[in-house]
């Protein structure tokens, strides 16, 4: 297990892929998705061309202290991407991944990377969060966290202890610990299946995730429009939009 859950930027670490064995009935299954399972929704990915990474440098508007440093800026870009997801809907991926949340009787787990609400909104409920929710306003006085839709920029009193000035977005920025990691390990020891959707495998600890599952010696298989940048750690990659890739799986995996 990984020292440190701090989100930090990629780090290509090598190595031998060691108790490689593919299980024979699949019971409990783990899945981690990223920006690209809502891409076909209409919401930027973080680094493909043109996309928020390049609109924007993290440094100004992803970390504590870009956040202590001009809080005008990154509020206004919280809120606007908080005013966008609610602009747009689930697409087939989601649902196909809710569908097989309902009729799956093992163990379930979808890890998402993304701050959306969308997998929520398909009907997904064995569902973690793993780097925060738009739609959340946490307080710096007094620590509560708040379903939030609308701004933060004019500096909203906190519904619990009335200060004024001290929500940010529930959003987990680099330099800072992604949320529920203890959870997230506990469900990969039990699985069988690890599969990654739609993410580029570039933020650790997300990406270091099918390093622990082959250490684990379960299943993996990666499922992303383009190779990752871990793809060769998965034992199978298919390469497609999610809206096409996820549902035939999953029509796949319920069939078996
Ligand atoms: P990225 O933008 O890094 O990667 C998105 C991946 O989705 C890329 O590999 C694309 O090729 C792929 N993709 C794009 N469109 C797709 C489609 N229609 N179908 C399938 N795949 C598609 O996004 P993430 O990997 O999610 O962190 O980024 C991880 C984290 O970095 C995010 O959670 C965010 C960001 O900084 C925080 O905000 C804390």
């Amino acid at each position: 297990m990984s020292g440190s859950y701090y989100i930090r930027q990629p780090k290509q670490v090598l190595g031998e892929v060691e108790g490689k064995h593919v299980g024979q009935d699949i019971k409990n299954i783990v899945i981690l998705t990223g920006a690209g399972v809502s891409a076909e929704s209409g919401i930027d990915t973080f680094r493909s061309a043109g996309g928020l990474w390049e609109q924007h440098k993290v440094e100004d508007v992803a970390t504590p202290e870009a956040f202590a440093r001009d809080p005008d800026l990154v509020l206004r870009f919280y809120d606007m991407r908080r005013e966008r997801i609610q602009q747009v809907e689930p697409n087939a991926a989601h649902y196909a991944l809710a569908r097989l949340d309902a009729a799956w009787s093992g163990n379930l787990l979808l890890v998402t990377q993304n701050v959306d609400d969308l997998h929520e909104r398909a009907g997904t409920q064995r569902l973690l969060h793993m780097h925060g929710e738009h739609l959340n306003a946490w307080c710096n006085a007094c620590d509560a966290r708040h379903p939030w839709r609308g701004t933060l920029m004019d500096r909203p009193a906190c519904p619990a202890c009335g200060v004024a000035g001290r929500l940010r977005p529930d959003i987990v920025w680099f330099g800072e610990m992604p949320y529920r990691m203890d959870e997230i390990y506990h469900a990969l020891e039990q699985a069988d299946l690890f599969v990654s959707i739609g993410t580029s495998g570039a933020v650790y600890p997300a990406a270091g995730l099918v390093r622990e599952a082959r250490r684990k010696g379960i299943k993996t298989l990666e499922l992303n429009l383009e190779p990752s940048r871990g793809t060769s750690w998965f034992e199978e990659s298919r390469h497609g939009p999610a809206t096409l890739m996820v549902p035939a799986w999953v029509e796949e995996i319920l069939g078996s």
